[in-house]
């Protein structure tokens, strides 16, 4: 059973440590990893805005360079009515290693939107075969 609640906790604290001084636009993602370990991220802002790193890319980048690399969910918060969904470079960059994978998107006003990946990025690029862990 997912922990939603320790996932929702963990994103907004994330959330708070996002460095965005150029788009004032803070986001924080809490990714939760097959044996149990949350993995939090935060966008990390450059002033080559190209630079850029999103929430949750942060939060990919940690789990696997722990060694962690199967998911079971995510949880993105901003403060954005609806509750914004991931860009498309961090959509790609999780189907990597989980399309399946539930999202909840959730706002600071506690607004809650429940996704999947598969249904925000429908038809994923495969490199001519499968995406990785696909049977
Ligand atoms: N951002 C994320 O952290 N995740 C997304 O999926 C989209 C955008 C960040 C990047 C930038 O720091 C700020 O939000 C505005 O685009």
């Amino acid at each position: 059973m997912i922990d939603w609640q320790a996932l929702i906790e963990a994103a907004l604290d994330a959330r708070k440590r996002a460095y965005a001084p150029y788009s004032n636009y803070p986001v924080g993602a809490a990714l939760l990893g097959e044996e149990g370990t949350v993995f939090a991220g935060a966008n990390v802002e450059n002033r080559i805005f190209g630079l850029t790193v999103c929430a949750e890319r942060a939060a990919l980048v940690a789990a696997v360079s722990a060694g962690v690399t199967r998911f079971d969910a995510l949880v993105v918060a901003t403060d954005s009515a609806p509750p914004a969904a991931p860009c498309g470079q961090c959509r790609d960059s999780l189907a990597e290693f989980a399309i399946d994978l539930p999202i909840l998107l959730i706002n600071t006003e506690g607004k809650q939107d429940s996704r999947n990946l598969a249904d925000l990025l429908p038809h994923p690029f495969r490199l001519g075969g499968k995406l990785p862990g696909e049977d």
